[in-house]
């Protein structure tokens, strides 16, 4: 089979693969299948399951990140305030003979071979235009397309049977983190800074999917949202990655129509000001990280800087982590943004809900204060009756304007009533303050599991001898062992079953597999990419032993039975090599 795949790329064997041992495959498959939706096998959900505890060992270990499970569906308010139901949208065209309907950024990107910022600019006008200047017809039927249309790519549905309940299906998981940021933040002992992560499922009614599992409409995000104070950006662990490599694609260079990598350390970056926020160049440090012990090697990512025209529209400064795959060029896997606190103002602004800290200063501050006094002698003979009234105005207007205006015009106008200087007092007054009161700054790394589900694949996926090996690394490979008798007689069964109810126990994830000769289970084995493989044979019942196969060099050693545990369990937490499991065997 190995030899046949020499012929097809990397994408359609991963899936064809994944689809017969049971990772994952296109959901509905009996009404047809659906596009965009899709549904992990045994396999599949933990490999998945594997690659977000990495990402837990990463990142929310080191940081006491907390973590939190909201829901999915989310009422209007909660979109419109975080600017979604206004941004969240893609241009769309609709082929007029078969009605299909395309991204129309993407039809342009994958046949006029323009880059995505350019297009990213382009109005609806312009896409039409480009449309018509590249010939492009729709891959379907050939047929023209219509006008472009901006499309909400947000799922809509309504709370209950009320159709004025308007709700949606959340985009990204960030809103249910920061709609419950004031008690979050009490969780968090009231101090900055502090992150809460959130991994589940995102909705995006994504318009063609034709990506498999990198671009589905309900996949897994994992957002985490890292709030701090704008005035002390400092983060405390720089020291430990200032010095790894990031390889940037700055918006200078793509402006400039280049794909110049810029290889520069954490520190580099910070100091030359590549990177904004402090925090986010140190995630971006974890995240090149997190895809090298995925099995992506780092010359195979890069961060790309998005143009001010290509940023979600919260975003300060952002970054997208790519990887380089066969099929696809150059794909997205975690986006990381410099939210600001756009997010947290527009829930003040839409809730009434004050989302601001307070902090209290190691010192107090000496702050000199404007207080506007009115002067009743003057303003009762100005004003009669209502002098009182404008008194009262007076005392709550804004200090500081009131004393500009009086400055520079010479009266300040209240509600239709002319304040004049001989009406009230300017005073100056010093306090000692002793906290302020801000919104704290966010910056976001956001991963989609799915797209790291691929990209472990596709890097894990070679070929050795004609024989198809997904040679993940350890500690991500969805089953750790295999058990094999070396034939099905003789009470090699019976032990086996022993060896492997043992390894259960300890903790390890484990498959029992009788069935064929040994050199097929091996090559089954493999293609699962179990890392290693424990054989049962005749010298076990003799001595308590076993052979140990390793997936990538097809070596094997021998080791004691009883020995298993605390090997396996170092082994699997990078502590020895295979070698380091026994004594070797010839081959
Ligand atoms: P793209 O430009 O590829 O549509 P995006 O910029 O919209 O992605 P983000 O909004 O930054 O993506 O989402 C964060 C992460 O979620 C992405 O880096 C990606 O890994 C994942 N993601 C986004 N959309 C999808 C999708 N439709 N299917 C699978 N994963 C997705
Ligand atoms: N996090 C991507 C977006 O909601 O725009």
């Amino acid at each position: 089979m190995a030899k046949k795949e020499k012929t097809r790329d990397k994408f359609t064997i991963i899936n064809e693969l994944a689809r017969r041992r049971g990772f994952f495959w296109q959901s509905y498959k009996i009404y047809g299948g659906v596009s965009g939706f899709a549904t992990y096998g045994p396999l599949g959900a933990k490999l998945k399951q594997n690659i977000e505890r990495k990402l837990r060992e990463l990142f929310v270990n080191k940081l006491g990140i907390l973590e939190i499970e909201s829901p999915i569906i989310a009422p209007s308010k909660v979109f419109e305030a975080s600017g979604h139901v206004d941004h969240f949208k893609e241009p769309m065209v609709e082929c007029l003979k078969c009605k299909k309907r395309f991204r129309a950024d993407h039809l342009l990107q994958e046949t006029a071979k323009i880059s995505a910022w350019e297009i990213e600019k382009m109005s609806l006008k312009e896409l039409r235009t480009a449309i018509e200047k590249h010939k492009i017809k729709c891959p379907e039927c050939n047929g023209a397309f219509g006008e472009p249309k901006q499309f909400l790519t947000m799922f809509k549905t309504t709370i209950g049977p009320y159709s004025k309940a308007v709700a949606y299906g959340r985009p990204e998981a960030a809103q249910g983190i920061f709609v419950e940021f004031k008690r979050l933040y009490q969780m968090a002992r009231e101090k900055l800074p502090f992150g809460v992560l959130q991994i589940g499922h995102a909705l995006r009614n994504e318009i063609s999917p034709r990506q498999g599992l990198i671009r589905l409409r309900e996949f897994t995000i994992m957002d985490l949202e890292f709030f701090f104070d704008p005035e002390e950006p400092n983060c405390f662990l720089l020291k430990d990655v200032k010095n790894e490599k990031l390889r940037l694609l700055l918006a200078k260079d793509k402006l400039k129509g280049s794909e110049k990598i810029t290889e520069v350390s954490v520190k580099e970056a910070l100091e030359k000001g590549y990177i904004n926020a402090e925090w986010q160049a140190v995630f971006m440090a974890f995240a090149k990280k997190l895809l090298v012990s995925l099995g992506v090697p780092e010359e195979k990512q890069r961060f790309i800087e998005k143009l001010p025209w290509e940023r979600a529209h919260y975003a300060l400064q952002s970054f997208d982590q790519e990887v380089l795959v066969e099929r696809w060029g150059w794909v997205e896997v975690s986006g990381h943004a410099y939210r600001t606190d756009y997010d947290l103002k527009r829930h003040m602004e839409f809730s009434g809900e004050d989302m601001s800290v307070y902090k209290e200063f190691e010192k107090p501050k000496e702050k000199e204060t404007i207080v506007i006094k009115p002067i009743m002698a003057k303003l009762g003979p100005a004003f009669k009756s209502k002098a009182a009234k404008i008194s009262e105005m007076i005392s709550k207007a804004n200090p500081t304007e009131v004393e500009e205006s009086l400055k520079k015009k010479g009266f300040y106008m209240l509600d239709g009533y002319k304040i004049l200087p001989e009406h009230v007092e300017v005073l100056r007054q010093k306090v000692l303050e002793r906290g302020k009161h801000f919104i704290p700054h966010v910056v976001e790394p956001s991963f989609g599991s799915d797209r790291l589900v691929y990209v472990a694949l596709e890097y894990a996926y070679h070929v050795k001898d004609d024989r198809a090996i997904l040679g993940f690394p350890r500690d991500i490979a969805p089953i750790q062992l295999s058990v094999y008798p070396l034939v099905s007689k003789d009470g090699l069964p019976e032990k086996a079953l022993e060896v492997y109810k043992m390894l259960v126990d300890e903790g390890f994830v484990v498959e029992y597999d009788e069935g064929g000769s040994i050199g097929r289970r091996y090559a089954r084995a493999d293609e699962v990419g179990i890392p290693l493989g424990i054989t049962v044979d005749y010298e076990t019942l003799k001595n308590e032993t076993v052979t140990i196969r390793d997936r990538d060099s097809w070596k094997q050693v021998r080791s004691r039975i009883k020995e298993l545990p605390e090997l396996l369990h170092k082994y699997f937490r990078w502590k020895i090599n295979f070698e380091d499991l026994g004594v070797p065997l010839e081959s």
